[in-house]
């Protein structure tokens, strides 16, 4: 923050508002002045200060009553009081209803800026901590956005290309794809990056309560605003905020939307005043807006402000090239999450994922792997492995010709299953036994061509008394 520190400057006599001016401006803060506690409400209703320096005794809205109803807007409001009449009884009533600190008149010029940039530094400090705690938790998100299909570097392509700009953007995609990840990298790689990010679900604020939760209240507002809230939009100023799920949005908000988008400010509620924001918006939906338009459950003029441009994150199964680099970056970060050893896939597992469908996309890959990892014994991961319905190990690799397999005929007696598990036994052990010596008896390379673990290689051949 390089711009200079602006101070609300609060009290009834003259020539104090003009020393304290004087003596702050000289030293590069913006001051504005207020002869009355009305009239300081009314100019924080438009313009947000860093510091409110008031006196205590004045007429009308005292210091103590100003202090509690900024309190009430805005409870990170620093609020400095100077008394002439520094009793003890008043500071420390002025300190629990959460003035920064009190000076009493007639004060040194020295005090009151020690006292200031004192009481600025900790507002910076809060601020600060809350935006890197924000950026070593995105920074982690976004290195580990991954691909290398064709379909995804044109993602990223256009990702680089609007970061740039404010434009809005509409991420469409089945659930999974990783659009929320689009959304944080576009912010993170923009000019915005440090200013916030607010997601919002659409999907999951209660319809009574949005209103407020978008655009903020004034204490008491409503039963229940014990206190002053922003709202989403004015936290998201200078920043981003993504939309999730919005078609979720009810239509009498997307109204309201609309116009706070297309005005750039937000009015809290119960408030008459609007606030200027300024806002990057980015959307997301798992759903056909298009559709939704039809129906009736989606307002036009809204989808044309947000489509500005449109970010269709492709499914997992339409690039499958993405899945090896995917599931490695899944399992390591499974394998540190859960402390367990190292451990690997092998080519065969690769292939078996490559084969999915994938209808719950990325993030279904990402579970899977997170629970083999956990499930499977042995450092090396097997098609066996998985949790999926998957072809015999005999049509891929070289032990697939079908010249090898000879069916023993079903012995007298046996029923039909225990005479299929006899054949497939049978056919097991030829396999094995081909594989193994094709690969001189080394069992790590024959385990890694017949797509099985070391280790139940061993146990297979053993079984088999292939040893
Ligand atoms: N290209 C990618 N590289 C690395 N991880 C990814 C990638 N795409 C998605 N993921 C991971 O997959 C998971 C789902 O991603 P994300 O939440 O962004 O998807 P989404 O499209 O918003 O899903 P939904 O529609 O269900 O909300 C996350 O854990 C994310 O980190
Ligand atoms: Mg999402």
């Amino acid at each position: 923050m390089t711009t200079s520190p602006s101070i609300l400057i609060v009290d009834d006599e003259g020539h104090i508002r003009k020393i304290l001016s004087i003596m702050l401006g000289k030293r590069g803060y913006r001051c504005r002045l207020a002869a009355s506690g009305q009239e300081a409400l009314a100019i924080l209703g438009q313009e947000e200060f860093d510091a409110v320096l008031t006196d205590l005794k004045m007429p009308g809205l005292d210091g103590l009553e100003l202090l509690a109803r900024i309190k009430g807007e805005n409870p990170e409001q620093i609020v400095i009081m100077l008394t002439a009449f520094a009793t003890v009884d008043t500071a420390l009533s002025a300190m629990k209803a959460g003035a920064y600190d009190y000076l009493s008149k007639p004060f040194k010029e020295e005090e009151i800026v020690l006292v200031l940039e004192k009481a600025l530094e900790r507002g910076r400090l809060i601020d600060e901590n809350r935006l890197l705690k924000r950026q070593i938790k995105e920074r982690f998100d976004i290195s580990s956005f991954l691909g290398q299909s064709p379909a995804m570097q044109k993602v990223f392509d256009l990702i680089a290309k609007v970061a740039e700009t404010r434009a809005t953007v509409l991420i469409t995609g089945e659930s999974g794809t990783g659009k929320e990840l689009a959304a944080r990298s576009i912010h993170q790689n923009g000019p915005r990056r440090e200013r916030p990010f607010v997601p919002v679900n659409c999907g999951a604020i209660p319809p009574n309560l949005m209103e407020s939760e978008f655009f903020g209240h004034v204490k008491g507002a409503f039963t229940g605003a014990d206190q002053a809230k922003k709202g989403l939009v004015a936290e998201s100023d200078g920043g981003t905020l993504f939309l999730d799920e919005v078609a979720e949005l009810p239509l009498d908000m997307q109204v309201k939307f609309l116009r706070v988008l297309q005005e750039e400010e937000v009015r809290r509620v119960g408030e008459l005043n609007a606030r200027k924001v300024d806002l990057r918006v980015l959307a997301a939906t798992n759903k056909d807006l298009r559709g939704e338009i039809e129906a009736g459950r989606f307002r036009e003029d809204l989808f044309y402000r947000l489509n500005v441009i449109s970010l269709r994150m492709p499914p997992l199964r339409e690039r499958p090239d993405d899945i090896p680099m995917l599931a490695s970056l899944f399992l390591k970060q499974a394998v540190d999450k859960n402390r367990l050893n190292p451990k690997k896939m092998t080519a065969a597992s690769m292939r078996l994922l490559m084969e999915q469908k994938w209808s719950g996309n990325v993030r279904a890959l990402r579970n899977v792997i997170e629970q083999v990892a956990v499930m499977s014994e042995g450092e090396i991961i097997g098609p066996e492995d998985f949790p999926f319905a998957r072809p015999a190990p005999a049509v891929s690799g070289p032990a697939a010709a079908p010249d090898a397999i000879c069916l023993p005929g079903p012995e007298k007696g046996a029923d039909l299953k225990a005479a299929v598990k006899a054949a497939a036994e049978a056919v097991e052990r030829q396999i094995i036994e081909r594989v193994l010596k094709e690969h001189n008896g080394n069992k790590t390379h024959a385990a890694e061509a017949l797509g099985l673990s070391r280790r139940a290689l061993i146990t297979k051949a053993q079984h088999y008394g292939l040893d």
